[in-house]
């Protein structure tokens, strides 16, 4: 066993080697930012920064400029960058057996079935990959059991979803979005979709008392849409209005999930469960991978051999990873630390308020967002000054940060980081 301090240098020297090694090929941020341009289609617009290494919530760039990270990989990174534990788990586990298909049954697949089960409380799993795969499985799982248990007449099954609603990239998903950069052009899209507003119980009655709908899927906090959160009983209405109208609730909680909101669920704010719980992101530890869509047998045994799979669902790898990822949640108590940092983080940016260049900071846990006042600044002014001062965090629409570091983060780094936001932000006062 390595001690702490040994441990520490060995990850000092790792950081310095991986430094000089981009210094040694002489990659600039520059040089970085024009070759994805030229080779790589580009269906993202990344701050100008161009990294090279982490470790926990910190990472550096190719110029040796170290930054706090306040996205942490749209939330994969709960655990920060390179967590030791879980990296072990990743090199260990790739030098077994990393990958099999479920064609064969491996050691490592019931075993992590039987964890991630326990852990949240339901009978089963169908394992995926990505996040937009396991709601793809969950709104398939919802249609099939639709048809098999509600019986709702063959083809007629239903999904309802909200408005801003946002749960990926697949033809499915866009079919379901309603923000036109998603959709534009990609038609034809899915029948059988609709969307009602969020936070909105009263709509949703009206929606799901039609006896063809299987199933309404919604996030308990909108990520995407903005870190929007629902009015205080919104999830326990919809978790009364599924249950009368015999609908099963899909609650998406890729982003909202694995302790980011101060919970280790965003729906264990209300105390209520979901019949079909869908997570991904950092469910993989950030390093791999793994999105997983549960429910009870009275829903998964609608599912039999060969009709829904994935190559690389379950593998051993991504099993064993995933396994490690829900230890370190727990071990580490990251969802309590959330919960804590996160009141420190929004006490500490409220009162700038009142100075006008952010008209909001809202959020719950790690999961947070400010508003930003275009009279004085847009979203994107602030994320290039930001970084200019050692902080890197992203936007979502042209005016709300998201501030998401790694759950890892300690009071130190996140007064130091309140103090270097609200300073930039003030900065643009007029
Ligand atoms: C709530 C939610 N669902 C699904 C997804 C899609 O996940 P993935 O990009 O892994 O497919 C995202 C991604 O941001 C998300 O925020």
């Amino acid at each position: 066993m390595l001690s702490k301090y040994h441990k520490l240098l060995k990850s000092a020297s790792r950081i310095e080697n991986a430094l000089k090694n981009s210094q040694n090929r002489n990659t600039s941020t520059k040089q970085v930012v024009e070759r994805e341009a030229k080779y790589a289609a580009h269906n993202y617009h990344p701050l100008p920064v161009a990294l090279t290494k982490g470790q926990g919530v910190y990472v550096w760039d190719v110029d040796g400029k170290k930054y706090i990270d306040f996205l942490s990989g749209y939330s994969a990174n709960n655990f920060g960058h390179c967590h030791p534990k879980i990296v072990e788990t990743l090199k260990e586990q790739a030098g077994i057996l990393h990958h099999t298909s479920r064609a064969f049954y491996c050691d490592i697949f019931g075993e992590y079935a039987e964890y991630l089960t326990k852990y949240f409380g339901y009978d089963k799993v169908i394992p995926m990959n990505t996040g937009v795969e396991a709601d793809d499985t969950a709104c398939k799982l919802s249609r099939k059991w639709g048809y098999r248990k509600k019986m709702i007449p063959k083809n007629k099954a239903k999904i309802i979803f909200c408005s801003d609603n946002f749960w990926g990239r697949s033809l499915a998903a866009v079919s379901a979005s309603t923000d036109p950069l998603s959709f534009e052009d990609y038609g034809p899209f899915m029948p059988g979709f609709s969307c009602i507003p969020y936070n909105d119980l009263q709509s949703l009655e009206q929606a799901i008392s039609d006896p063809t709908v299987c199933a309404f899927m919604v996030e308990p906090i909108q990520g995407e849409a903005g870190i929007v959160i629902p009015d205080e009983g919104y999830l326990k209405g919809v978790r009364d209005l599924c249950s009368k109208y015999n609908v099963l609730w899909i609650a998406d909680e890729i982003q909202t999930g694995m302790g980011r909101t101060g919970k280790l669920l965003a729906v264990d704010h209300e105390n209520v469960k979901p019949d079909i719980l869908v997570l991904g992101k950092a469910l993989g530890g950030g390093v791999y991978p793994v999105s997983a869509c549960l429910a009870n047998d009275d829903v998964m045994s609608v599912i039999e051999p060969g009709t829904h799979g994935s190559t690389f669902g379950g593998n051993p790898l991504g099993s064993k990873v995933a396994i490690a990822a829900l230890e370190v949640l727990k071990e580490e108590e990251l969802a309590e630390n959330a919960e804590r940092m996160g009141r420190i983080f929004r006490d500490g940016l409220k009162s700038l308020v009142k100075d006008k260049v952010i008209s909001m900071v809202r959020g719950k846990g790690l999961l947070n967002a400010v508003v930003v006042n275009r009279n004085y600044a847009t979203a994107w002014d602030i994320l290039l000054k930001l970084k200019d001062s050692g902080i890197i965090a992203k936007h979502t629409h042209e005016d709300i940060i998201r501030f998401s570091p790694p759950l890892v983060i300690n009071e130190n780094e996140i007064c130091q980081s309140v103090d270097i936001i609200g300073r930039t932000i003030k900065s643009f006062m007029k």
